[in-house]
């Protein structure tokens, strides 16, 4: 197994001959310290069946399934299916997931530290996912940005990108609304905390899921910063070229895990469908999403 520094970018590693099954235990300690320093790891030539792509997951930690049932994968329900490929005319998982920014699991109690994302059907033109290390992004805010985030809480929530389900049609749209927020209730988490892993300082929110800013005492902060936070780290640039944002692409055959504390990502925008799927697994590793708050 070898691990290679990507050039012209201080984002990802690629990794050659790894094979789940016959790794070792520090192959797989060195591809996490890889994940956790370069925040996104390649592994190349993967062929794997998806009860495989289980068993590799679970080499890193333990497996979350997804809460909602429509995203699992007919025979391995751990995995979560991206996808705008019918298979024998049956929509198997959910089309154009993820085309806002997040980091996965961000609205619920417990996220957890690590992704892996295996291309299946990988489009012509308009490959890749956009991301943003936000350990890096609050590394570059100004003092003052910084000074106002420090000691507040973020609210997340699902509600805003809630995909309507096939059972949901002709259901009014506030039973539904209720009904998210009861199922998944939004979460308060410090707006800022230390990664348990590399000791740097992570503002965790997201454009398509933090609906909300708020003080010690739970009051609602006064003001826009969530969203002039939102503009500094590269969240509201439509044209992905805020010097924040990182465009990873990949081929067939190629199995991304990235560090979900750090990063936040985005589907790419795609002007003209293609065919696209891909496989997620989750896994949590040794730590919570953070040991303490800054
Ligand atoms: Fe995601």
């Amino acid at each position: 197994m070898q691990i290679e520094e990507v050039m012209g970018t201080d984002i990802g590693v690629t990794v050659d001959g790894f094979d789940y099954a016959s790794a070792g235990t520090e192959d797989i300690d060195a591809i996490k310290a890889a994940v956790y320093t370069k925040k996104i790891v390649v592994l190349k030539n993967q062929h794997l069946a998806p009860r495989q792509f289980l068993e590799l997951g679970r080499r890193f930690g333990r497996p979350e399934t997804y809460y909602e049932p429509m995203y699992k994968h007919p025979e391995v329900e751990e995995i979560f299916v991206s996808s705008n490929v019918p298979e024998d005319g049956k929509q198997i998982g959910v089309p154009k997931t993820g085309k806002f920014w997040h980091a996965d699991y961000q609205f619920m109690p417990d996220p957890f530290g690590l992704t892996f994302i295996y291309p299946q059907v990988v489009p012509e033109k308009n490959r890749g996912t956009y991301f943003i290390d936000m350990g890096k992004a609050y590394g570059r805010l100004p003092e003052d940005l910084k000074k106002e985030v420090a000691d507040t809480f973020s609210r997340h929530s699902v509600r805003k990108y809630f995909k309507i389900r096939p059972s949901d049609v002709y259901r009014p749209i506030s039973e539904i609304i209720e009904e998210v927020d009861t199922k998944t209730p939004p979460v308060v988490k410090p707006s800022t905390f230390i990664h348990p892993m590399t000791g740097e300082t992570v503002l965790y929110i997201s454009e398509g899921f933090t609906v909300g800013m708020e003080d010690g005492d739970g009051e609602p902060l006064e003001g826009d910063l969530l969203q002039r936070l939102f503009e500094a780290t590269g969240q509201l640039d439509d044209t992905f070229e805020h010097p924040n944002i990182h465009l990873q692409t990949f081929e067939k055959g190629d199995l991304l895990v990235w560090d979900n504390r750090s990063l936040i990502h985005r589907a790419r925008h795609t002007t003209t469908p293609e065919p696209t799927v891909s496989f997620r697994v989750t896994v949590h590793d040794t730590h919570k999403l953070y040991d303490r708050a800054v």
